[in-house]
């Protein structure tokens, strides 16, 4: 559906605007939307889209797909350490012009207000590789837990014995503690902390076989952290961000390693997405030997 979104809205919007906004419309407004739950979101040049064209696309669209009760447009890009999204309403069918919905993908359910928290479309591949790469009967710490990204779908399709969920912003954690209900897990322990606390706690009763570094754009200040609670044979689940290719994640990980008596060995690299301009997403598992 989403390559052929915008030919269809704009065969629908013919019916009221004229050629010269149409062709607006069809150079600033991305080819595709977002779908999170029952929630859209726009990509679109809100300079040259004004506040009145952006309601009727989003007016049409809630027509159009019954599914979609509330469309929004992307102001911005994500900011801080908390990765929180820009995101503004521009229609909706509730009168509370509500942002929470709940996002089901490979039978894990999310719920999240998606102008408080961000979610990532091109990770998809990722959230379930890494459940998929997972031994079982593994304890493993999910050091940026967000709402449940990772730790969610480990629990539900991998053998897990533990994971131990760490986030530190309260509104996420909240939604991390909804969704664990939510999904009725029982392994997941959610801690509300900053991963350097809740891991120099956890160091004195837990070795994870894998540990789950998720933090973009880099993790790599938190490395020395993570190896306080690894040992020989644990894997480092490290996502980052580089101009060319993987090798430079593996490096950050390796030389970390060595600092604390390890050896490094790489046994996945990949591409997971464009981030900005000649800069990627990169994920790598790293196993301590
Ligand atoms: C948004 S998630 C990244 C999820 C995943 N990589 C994705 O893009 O789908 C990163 C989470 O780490 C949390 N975080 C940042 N710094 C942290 C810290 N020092 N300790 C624990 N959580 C932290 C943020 O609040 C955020 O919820």
């Amino acid at each position: 559906m989403a390559k052929r979104f915008k030919k269809v809205l704009l065969e629908r919007l013919a019916e009221k605007l004229n050629k010269k906004q149409l062709e607006l419309i069809s150079n600033n407004l991305a080819s595709g939307f977002q779908r999170i739950g029952d929630i859209a979101i726009l990509t679109l040049n809100q300079q040259a889209i004004n506040e009145q064209l952006q309601k009727i696309i989003a007016e049409t669209m809630l027509k159009l797909f019954p599914q979609i009760k509330t469309v929004c447009v992307k102001t911005g890009s994500i900011i801080g350490q908390y990765r929180k999204p820009q995101i503004k309403v521009i229609a909706s069918k509730a009168r509370s012009r509500k942002t929470e919905t709940i996002h089901t993908e490979y039978g894990c359910k999310y719920k999240f207000d998606v102008a408080k928290i961000m979610w990532s479309k091109g990770n998809i591949n990722e959230r379930v590789r890494i459940a998929k790469a997972i031994r079982p009967g593994s304890i493993v710490v999910d050091m940026f837990a967000g709402i449940g990204y990772f730790s969610i779908p480990i629990a539900k399709l991998s053998k897990a014995k533990h994971i131990y969920a760490i986030e530190i912003n309260k509104t996420a954690f909240n939604y991390l503690q909804q969704n664990i209900k939510l999904n009725n897990i029982k392994n997941i322990t959610a801690i509300n902390d900053d991963c350097r606390n809740a891991i120099n706690k956890l160091k004195h009763k837990v070795k994870a076989d894998h540990i789950v570094m998720g933090l973009l754009p880099s993790c790599k200040q938190y490395l020395s952290c993570a190896m306080q609670i690894a040992k020989k044979g644990t894997i480092i689940h490290y996502e980052g961000l580089s101009n060319n290719q993987a090798k430079n994640l593996f490096e950050e990980v390796k030389q970390e390693a060595q600092k604390h008596n390890f050896k490094a060995k790489l046994l996945y690299a990949s591409k997971v997405k464009s981030y900005k301009p000649k800069l990627w997403h990169y994920t790598v598992d790293v196993m301590l030997t």
